[in-house]
């Protein structure tokens, strides 16, 4: 299954992406990751030396040939087969691929070095042997209407708190408007009964999961560690996700 995880910055994204891959890999599944976060740290969160991976959308000179810019003009289908392989990073049945912010396109958008990210994300996403968490931005907008097609579920990261249901509602709207039909609300970083029942009532759904707040995942995070060791109730919540997801 190929899953993206978006909500309001900090709410979680990486964190639920990080459980849910873990949770796919026990039950012997082949992963493909995918970081697309401007700021990317799934790496460091799934336990890989983040030391010497650089973001492609960083690889200021490869996405510069790549794009085969000319002034105005560029590649609209720019050649990323061969990137896969070159950049991949993989550990025990975990692929991880670190694109890095991929931008809407409008008014400063560096459109050529896009069509470059966004190809190779469609490129990705079409990986059929294994299946993929894509760790996102904020919304759904800038991956349109093509990528989000190869998407089977979207999953909204929400916290009990206004301002994080608000931007899922956003979110909610965009996906409708692009006819995602499997899109669910998690609940993350409650503390109780009452922090779930808010987002029930606010969000007018339940949602598909509940993570609840985990002092040791903090601890992992703020320690550099690999968080998805840390919480073993965050995996069994992320493999209820996936057996949900599948009967959904
Ligand atoms: N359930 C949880 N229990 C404890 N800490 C959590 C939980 N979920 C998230 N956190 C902590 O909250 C912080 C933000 O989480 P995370 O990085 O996953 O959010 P994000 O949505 O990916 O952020 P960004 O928008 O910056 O990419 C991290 O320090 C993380 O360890
Ligand atoms: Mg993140």
């Amino acid at each position: 299954m190929k899953i993206a995880v978006c909500g309001k910055g900090g709410v979680g994204k990486s964190t639920v992406s990080s459980f849910i891959i873990r949770a796919l890999l026990e039950r012997g599944r082949k992963v493909l990751a995918i970081d697309a976060d401007p700021s990317p740290h799934l790496a460091r969160l799934l336990g890989f030396d983040d030391s010497d991976i650089t973001p492609i959308a960083e690889m200021k000179e490869l996405l510069d040939e790549r794009s085969g810019r000319d002034g105005p003009f560029y590649n609209l289908n720019p050649k990323v087969d061969d990137l896969p392989e070159r950049f991949m990073k993989k550990k025990d049945g975990l692929s991880l691929m670190v694109l890095g912010a991929i931008r809407q396109g409008g008014a400063g958008c560096a459109c050529a070095e896009n069509a470059v990210l966004r190809n190779l994300l469609n490129r990705l996403l079409l990986s059929k042997d294994e299946d993929i968490v894509l760790d996102m931005e904020a919304g759904v907008e800038h991956l349109g209407r093509g990528t989000i097609a190869s998407v089977d579920h979207i999953l909204i990261v929400v916290q009990p708190y206004r301002g994080s249901i608000e931007t899922a509602e956003k979110i909610d709207r965009l996906a409708q408007d692009l006819k995602i039909e499997s899109l669910h609300i998690v609940a993350n970083n409650c503390r109780d009964e009452e922090d779930v029942r808010f987002i029930e009532q606010l969000c007018g759904r339940k949602p598909i999961g509940v993570f609840h707040f985990s002092p040791e995942t903090a601890r992992a995070e703020r320690k550099g560690v690999a968080i998805t060791d840390a919480a073993p109730e965050l995996v069994k919540e992320a493999d209820n996700i996936i057996a949900r997801l599948e009967k959904a």
